[in-house]
């Protein structure tokens, strides 16, 4: 192996892998029907139910991401239904896409992005609609492409006031790094993907159901085969899915899952806001802007600003010097943001290296001095050395 292929991704997903996981991976594939797999899908839906923090289904899927934030649409509502979307960012920017694509009427809240979804607006459209209109109330936890973190938790009381409109949400990069409560929210749909929080490569992808989503599964005319999660519950009655699953995939589910109920929920979920805290508060003390605002800060994701220098030339003096992968900013974002990744399997040296990285290349760029890249260590340290 060439030493420059030791690459350290540093971004919001695919995520590193851990040894275990990717020996898990390489085993040879056995038989989907067999009674070997069927004891597999048995323990990694529980332990994505432990996960999840939920008693409702929790189903897996061959797909990415998206294809879960799909099932969640066409499996529970029908065409022409209205529907809020949030919207602050590239994922929330999908969903509204996804919605439009099957014909239901959405009704969008907005927010700059690198800011966060007000919650008083949803209770105000929530409260006004006396007639039940609106079927749906779709969001992005963790918003990926600002690293801002919406307020799920109070969004989530006003959806259940309104007591029609069904939760539908995105914790694709939420859930196994922040507290995501599922059954205390009462969160009806959660769509989620493996190349995230959950360790492993990108290719599976995982909703949860309430019973008040099966209902509405019930009325929903959207057209769906592969995708009918009708099909994926049934399976599930039998530890078995209803088309052929990415076998390898789930070895290393289990092994991951496995793995975070060794570390603990909240061990997890301490590790990164630690990450996050040493993260944000190096960037400030290297003066760079952070994108989010303070107090909506993703777990899992920095976003930082990089003002008059090309943000895409930074990230690519930290590849070919460091071999750290960093994302970029996207859309009208491309050139002047760059994200780090903190999310998975991410140990405090990671952190500490990344942060050196950078301090490294805005010295040389001329933009610190050495006591600054210093200082930014020493907090770094601070911050990781708490809890
Ligand atoms: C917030 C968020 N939603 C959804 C997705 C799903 O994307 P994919 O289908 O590429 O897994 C991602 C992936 O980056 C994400 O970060």
């Amino acid at each position: 192996m060439a030493i420059q292929e030791k690459l350290s991704l540093m971004i919001p997903g695919p995520t590193p892998v851990p040894e275990k996981v990717l020996q898990a991976l390489s085993k040879h594939p056995i038989g989907h029907r067999s009674k070997e797999f069927q004891d597999l899908v048995e323990s990694t839906t529980n332990n994505l139910k432990w996960l999840h923090q939920t008693q409702n289904d929790v189903l897996t899927i061959t797909g990415s991401g998206t294809a879960a934030m799909e099932a969640g649409i066409i499996n529970t509502l029908s065409k022409g239904d209205k529907v809020i979307c949030g919207e602050n960012g590239k994922f929330g920017e999908r969903w509204v896409k996804v919605a439009k694509a099957f014909g239901l009427e959405v009704i969008e809240i907005n927010s700059e992005w690198g800011t966060p979804l007000d919650p008083e607006e949803f209770k105000k459209i929530l409260q006004e609609d006396k007639q039940k209109t609106i079927k749906a109330v779709i969001l992005t936890h963790s918003e990926t492409s600002t690293g801002v973190i919406n307020d799920l938790e109070t969004i989530s009381s006003y959806i259940r006031e309104h007591n029609t409109a069904l939760s539908i949400i995105d914790c694709v990069t939420s859930l196994g790094a922040c507290n995501v409560p599922v059954d205390k929210w009462q969160l009806d749909i959660v769509a989620s993907g493996s190349q995230k929080g959950y360790m492993i490569p990108p290719g599976l992808s995982f909703i949860s159901m309430s019973q008040k989503a099966w209902e509405a599964a019930e009325k929903s005319n959207i057209p769906k085969f592969y995708l009918n999660l009708k099909s994926y519950r049934k399976s599930l009655l039998n530890n078995s899915n209803p088309y052929t699953p990415a076998v390898n995939l789930v070895f290393a589910l289990d092994e991951a899952l496995k793995m975070m109920r060794e570390e603990g929920l909240d061990k997890i979920f301490i590790r990164h806001n630690r990450h996050k805290l040493a993260m944000s508060n190096a960037i400030k003390a290297l003066n760079l802007k952070l994108f989010a605002s303070e107090k909506y800060l993703s777990p899992s994701i920095t976003a930082i600003e990089t003002g008059e220098f090309d943000a895409e030339e930074f990230r690519k003096i930290i590849k070919n010097k460091f071999n750290i992968l960093l994302a970029g900013g996207q859309d009208h974002l491309k050139g002047k943001i760059f994200r780090v990744g903190h999310l998975g399997y991410v140990n405090d040296r990671d952190i500490i290296t990344v942060i050196s990285a950078i301090s490294n290349t805005l010295l040389n760029l001329g933009r610190i001095t050495s006591g600054q890249a210093g200082e930014a260590l020493v907090i770094a340290s601070k911050y990781l050395e708490a809890n």
